[in-house]
């Protein structure tokens, strides 16, 4: 594909048919006085009320599109759990199944996007697209950017031949298997490391410069167990030791991620008790601690690493591969 491709081609906006998944976050908040930015509560705002504050959604309306929304959860997403988790992919698979249903846009809090879209692209990996949106003020802010963004997702969620799981905010796409959030404020509050965005929205146009995610899926059954394996993180940092790995050990830890420092260097200590948990089972990979990049592997290496996933995504890759490794 040229890139006159990817600006010659126009969404035909004719009868779309969407469907929005609310779970909660800021892009559904409130707060008590209006002028408050920060100090709201996320996960107040019934999903079909977010969805009526979008002003392009009456143009695609009258255009021929069928919006369908559904309520899977309202909740901060610092407090995002496995069964919600669950409980949204079944919903998006139950919404892919519908040959009818075009694309899927899933509203939810910035806090642990990147750890649902990871999810949703390892588990799902879907042939129409799945759009994450989120916002960075509340809906009752007088400037809230969550009808924008929502009006965003409409766009990708709706341009010919978007596919995968990927995420939308500040009018910026990102790929679900890359998206990080790296600021806590500001509206563009999203990354992929240095790979870069999928996407620009502009003025209602998609401005693609990279191709559309692609994955193996592991498919839904993958989370079917009721009791999901114990995975916890731990930091590299100056002083180190290896207690925590150790305790957690002894409690039963299934996989460990540890959040490493430079290009996945472990201090010492804490690396000989990794290494211990590794020779007891316990499945562990490194990651990095901060910033953007890969860890770039060396023959020296003595745990496996997670190339440039953040920790909190190669948590969930450690989850996936011990639920795949238990039949789901
Ligand atoms: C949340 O993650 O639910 C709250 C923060 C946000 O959405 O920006």
């Amino acid at each position: 594909m040229t890139s006159s491709d990817v600006l010659s081609r126009r969404p035909s906006h004719d009868g779309r048919h969407i469907v929005i998944l609310g779970t909660g976050g800021t892009i559904a908040g409130r707060a008590e006085q209006s002028t408050d930015v920060v100090g709201y509560k996320a996960g107040q705002v019934a999903v079909q009320d977010l969805i009526e504050g979008v002003l392009g959604l009456r143009r695609r309306i009258d255009a021929g599109w069928r919006i369908e929304s559904e309520q899977v959860s309202q909740v901060d997403s610092k407090d995002m759990s496995h069964a919600i988790w669950r409980r949204l992919a079944e919903r998006v698979q139950h919404h892919l199944d519908r040959p009818e249903v075009d694309g899927i846009i899933v509203t939810h809090g910035t806090d642990t996007l990147e750890e649902t879209a990871y999810l949703l692209h390892r588990v799902l990996a879907p042939s129409r697209p799945v759009v994450l949106a989120a916002a960075m003020r509340p809906a009752s802010a007088p400037q809230p950017d969550g009808p924008q963004n929502l009006d965003d997702a409409l766009t990708v969620v709706g341009w010919p031949g978007a596919r995968g799981v990927m995420a939308v905010l500040g009018g910026q796409v990102w790929p679900g298997a890359e998206v990080r959030k790296v600021h806590p404020y500001r509206l563009d509050a999203f990354s992929a490391g240095d790979a870069g965005p999928l996407a620009h929205v502009e003025a209602g146009q998609l401005r693609r410069l990279r191709e559309w995610p692609v994955e193996q899926p592991l498919g839904l059954k993958v989370l079917a167990a009721d009791i999901w394996p114990d995975v916890q993180i731990v930091t590299s940092h100056a002083g180190a030791d290896g207690r925590l790995v150790d305790l957690l050990v002894q409690v039963g830890v299934q996989g460990l991620v540890v959040a490493a420092t430079g290009n996945g260097s472990v201090h010492q200590d804490l690396m000989a008790a990794l290494l211990r948990a590794q020779a007891a089972g316990v499945l562990v990979l490194r990651a990095l601690r901060g910033g953007a990049g890969c860890i770039v592997p060396s023959s020296t290496d003595l745990l496996p690493d997670a190339g440039a996933l953040t920790s909190a995504q190669a948590r969930i890759e450690v989850l996936l591969r011990l639920l795949a490794r238990r039949g789901g």
